[in-house]
């Protein structure tokens, strides 16, 4: 045996030199997917010897092969997955050839585990396709496919696999190959290139198999070995996300980051986006080191030649081809949270270095995935894939994601959780920032606030039915009223009755009932006055994005605090009994969540207090500012 540190050192030496392919398998449980991922590790000769002796003693047990090495348990580490026969979740498995470096995305093929399909996909440029010769081109095989397409995969690997199963029959190859090219025509690859396989016995995998003389393509490494896929990003303009401004002394200040696409090179002229300055790169830095250039994924510190207005999220870039900057978009969006997505609700969006507000403004279909066909909906659930418009509070500069999936790529993050609830994929802009410029008006809020004598703001009500809002409200505008103060009062069953009455209850429909009402109050306060809103609003989400529409100070959230039991024995309108005897649905608190307000400006015990100590409350609070 030849020493092993100088076979490292050889072996690290030689992989230095190689290019880096990130692929994806797809298929499903039965498609033999493990067992070729297991093939491929085994024939590429990096299974230590000891694994494959531990190997050998496991498959005697637990395998299927009858004592032969069982590619299968390689691949699918879990025991619970060996016991369901499934993958749960993406593992990234390391290989390589003398021709190049592979990092292999292994997700499940099964339904609901589109999100790790979609995560996996997302940094893959190639996807290996899994059929199964003697089922041919199944409902998955599209699924898999479609998600592919969508998330930026350009080429794919037909793997016909199980041709030991089918004598490796040519007809049947053919027709398999040609039913999966009639339905990729709606798909977005750029090559296809079929192999007709056996992952099993191994005939075309690395080796070429005498069994298929009929067949001349290259073997499915071969084919890996070769694909082109890394060329359009370095002939795509230049882009560079800043991750930091680095400023380690007063004399350097250099802007860092990952360039995404394209070249850089000393003297370039550069444009910062979204700010438009343009300037001229003076250095490129590697550590110590001073580069001439600099290509796509190589992170670099870049010195420009004068001061510019630059920080972290802005993004640099050719500055003859610059990108664009919006704040609305039409996205495809993967759900990935067991908690629903509603139409009008606000996230985080995160991008590679920023992070911005974001409401989801409107879902447009999502995609029966089996069959693409386009299904209405105002909501997202685990695993859905859907078109969506996202409306952000300040634009970004981006770029369509089929072009660059660096700038074209977001996840909506939970404000509450901090969990990320979708990935999401930008098609186009709605609207570019810069063609929008608020109306700037002589009359404007401060003038008619001067006028009345008084500031505007919303005192913002929430609580059960029958909490008592809509009495403490009224009660209080009489008093407010008397003192001069220009009042209006928004109530959920009066607002329902006219510019919401096309809004049932639903967690949709009270999600776009309180955000017509915010919007609404804003424009009240703009107008100077002071307004009352009366909803439910039971969504923490939904009364912070109210909030958020305001100045601070000028939102006054007042909870109507009544525990359900006191609300329930009042039943003014007769609606719990209702609800209780079913014929109600969601009815907040019986068939629908309250969600109390943690910090609001003020609570009222409206279950023990009177009408007027409540009030009074509330006038003390608003003098006491
Ligand atoms: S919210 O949840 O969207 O804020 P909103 O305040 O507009 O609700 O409307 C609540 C009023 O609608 C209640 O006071 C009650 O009179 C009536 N209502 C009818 N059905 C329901 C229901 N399923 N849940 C709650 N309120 C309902």
């Amino acid at each position: 045996m030849s020493n092993p540190v100088t076979k490292i050192d050889d072996y690290l030496e030689s992989q230095s030199k190689l290019s880096l392919l990130r692929f994806i398998t797809c298929g499903s449980v039965d498609d033999g997917k493990s067992t070729l991922i297991g093939r491929m590790l085994y024939e590429a000769q990096l299974i230590f010897e000891d694994q494959v002796a531990a190997l050998r003693n496991e498959s005697k047990h637990h395998g299927t092969q009858d004592g032969d090495i069982d590619f299968a348990l390689l691949v699918d580490g879990l025991a619970a997955e060996r016991e369901q026969g499934i993958t749960i979740d993406v593992a990234y498995r390391f290989f390589a050839t003398d021709h190049r470096k592979f990092i292999v995305a292994d997700t499940p093929g099964h339904e609901q585990y589109t999100r790790n399909m979609a995560t996996g996909a997302s940094t893959a440029d190639v996807a290996v396709i899994l059929v199964d010769a003697s089922q041919g081109v199944l409902t998955q095989t599209r699924r898999h496919s479609f998600i592919c397409s969508l998330l930026g995969i350009k080429h794919v690997a037909l793997a016909v696999n199980k041709m030991d199963l089918v004598d490796f029959n040519q007809e049947i190859y053919e027709s398999i190959v040609a039913d999966y090219r009639t339905f990729s025509e709606q798909l977005d690859f750029e090559s296809i290139t079929p192999i007709p396989m056996s992952a099993l016995e191994g005939d075309n995998v690395i080796q070429r198999s005498a069994k298929s003389t009929w067949y001349s393509g290259p073997t499915l490494i071969g084919f890996l070995e070769t694909v082109e896929a890394h060329q359009s990003k370095i002939e795509s303009a230049f882009r560079m996300p800043v991750q930091w401004v680095n400023r380690p002394d007063r004399t350097f200040r250099g802007f860092s980051g990952t360039v995404v696409s394209g070249i850089v090179k000393k003297g370039d002229e550069v444009r910062i986006l979204p700010s438009g300055e343009t300037a001229q790169v003076e250095d490129i830095v590697l550590y110590k080191d001073s580069l001439p250039r600099a290509i796509p994924d190589q992170a670099v510190t870049l010195k420009l030649n004068k001061e510019v207005d630059c920080s972290r999220g802005d993004v640099i870039v050719a500055a003859k081809e610059p990108i664009e900057v919006a704040d609305q978009f039409e996205t495809n969006i993967v759900w990935m949270d067991q908690e629903t997505g509603h139409h009008g609700r606000s996230y985080w969006l995160k991008t590679s270095t920023t992070r911005v507000n974001a409401t989801i403004s409107d879902i447009k279909f999502k995609y029966n995935i089996n069959t693409l066909e386009h299904l209405s909906s105002k909501e997202m659930v685990l695993n859905d894939i859907g078109v969506a418009t996202i409306s952000l509070d300040r634009g970004i500069p981006f770029e369509p994601y089929r072009n660059n999936r660096s700038l074209g790529s977001f996840v909506l993050i939970d404000r509450y959780t901090n969990a990320t609830v979708a990935a999401g994929m930008i098609n186009f802009a709605l609207r570019r920032s810069t063609n929008i410029h608020a109306q700037k008006l002589v009359v404007d809020r401060s003038a008619r606030e001067t006028l009345n004598g008084h500031k505007a703001r919303v005192l913002w009500f929430t609580g059960l039915s029958g909490s008592g809002k809509s009495s403490i409200a009224d009660a209080l505008e009489q008093r407010l009223h008397k003192r001069g103060i220009r009042t209006y009062i928004l109530d959920g069953d009066n607002v329902r009755h006219g510019l919401n009455q096309d809004l049932g209850f639903s967690d949709a429909d009270r999600i776009e009932n309180i955000r017509r009402v915010s919007e609404v109050s804003k424009l009240m306060v703009d107008a100077g006055i002071v307004v009352l809103t009366s909803f439910i609003s039971p969504f923490r989400a939904e009364r912070d994005m109210a909030r958020r529409l305001f100045k601070d100070g000028e939102f006054v959230e007042i909870h109507v605090d009544t525990s359900i039991e006191a609300a329930e024995k009042r039943d003014v309108k007769g609606l719990y009994a209702k609800a209780r005897r079913g014929e109600l649905p969601n009815f907040t608190g019986v068939s629908s969540p309250y969600e109390s307000p943690e910090n609001a400006e003020i609570r009222l015990n409206s279950g023990e207090d009177s009408i007027e100590a409540c009030v009074q409350q509330i006038v003390d609070y608003l003098g006491s500012e």
